[in-house]
């Protein structure tokens, strides 16, 4: 599988700062891959979010060195809105940047800076409102929709431009639980149906656990650990260390084998728990 992304040892730091934001952060990612960032509170994800599309460090200024490649596009060497084409980013709190009088004017406006042709904006308006579930919502006001809705107008914005890799970072950190649930759906489809590699910067374990092909920890600035929900989920003194909470079944999986029950392989999902559980009370 040929690889979308390519970050070769990436270090960063923010104007008249001296601590790093990333500290040589090297990963690649294969086309159509799901790949979640987890880490405490200023940790790097939205820098290393900004890293994609090349606004860090363009728009934020700063110190950087290594290099970051998607779909072939060095961010060194290309501005913004190249990137663009390939990476659309809905950045942190990206809803209560919405700022157009109408829902069809916030989706349009990106595809206008492309520079598409007024054709194909109808057609990626139509196309991407319908994805997320917003069809019908052309005219209305974007701050007049509910948190998740909105959060799927952001998403539907950078769909409607065709890029490539959709990263999204924390989209559902202010949503309540049915907002979220059906951001983090519209989500899964994004990668699933359409083939999207998508990177995702979230807190919400749970749903990474069943979804994500892959975790990336990022701690300090550093990336402490890349591997399966799996093999990520399974180190609770690390997850512990970088103040990270992990599902909730592998936390009570992690106290019961505190307490002497024979568990190897910590579940990950609630099926797989009851699963274990069940062999646990025959056994
Ligand atoms: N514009 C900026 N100028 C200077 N320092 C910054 C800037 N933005 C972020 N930082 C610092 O860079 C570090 C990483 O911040 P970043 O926002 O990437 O963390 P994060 O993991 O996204 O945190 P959160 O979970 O709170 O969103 C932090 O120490 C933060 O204070
Ligand atoms: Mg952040």
């Amino acid at each position: 599988m040929q690889n979308i992304i390519e970050v070769a040892n990436i270090t960063y730091a923010y104007p008249r700062t001296d601590i790093p934001a990333l500290n040589n952060i090297s990963f690649s990612v294969p086309q159509g891959q799901f790949v979640a960032i987890i880490g405490p509170t200023g940790a790097g994800k939205s820098t290393l979010c900004y890293c994609f599309n090349g606004a860090v460090p363009r728009l934020f200024g700063g110190e950087m060195s290594g290099s970051v490649v998607v779909a072939g596009k060095d961010t060194y060497e290309n501005e913004i809105p190249v990137m663009a084409q390939h990476v659309g980013l809905v950045v942190q709190n990206a809803r209560n940047q919405l700022f157009n009088v109408n829902v069809q004017c916030e989706i349009a406006f990106g595809c206008e800076n492309l520079g598409f042709p007024r054709q194909k904006i109808i057609q990626n308006l139509h196309d991407a409102l319908t994805f997320v579930g917003l069809q019908g919502y052309e005219n209305r006001q974007p701050t007049a929709l509910s948190g998740g809705q909105q959060q799927r107008v952001a998403i539907a914005c950078v769909l409607a431009m065709e890029p490539d890799v959709l990263v999204l970072d924390e989209p559902t950190s202010e949503l309540d639980p049915i907002g979220s649930e059906q951001v983090m759906e519209t989500i899964t489809r994004l990668n699933r149906s359409l083939g999207k590699t998508v990177i995702l910067v979230s807190h919400d374990t749970e749903f990474i656990a069943q979804f994500a092909d892959r975790v990336l920890v990022i701690n300090d600035g550093s990336l402490v650990l890349d591997g399966s929900p799996r093999e990520v989920f399974s180190k609770a003194d690390l997850l512990s260390s970088c103040r990270i909470r992990p599902p909730q079944v592998c936390q009570l999986s992690y106290e019961l084998r505190k307490k002497g029950f024979p568990i190897t392989d910590i579940p990950i999902t609630i099926d797989e728990a009851v699963t274990l559980y069940e062999g646990l009370q025959h056994g």
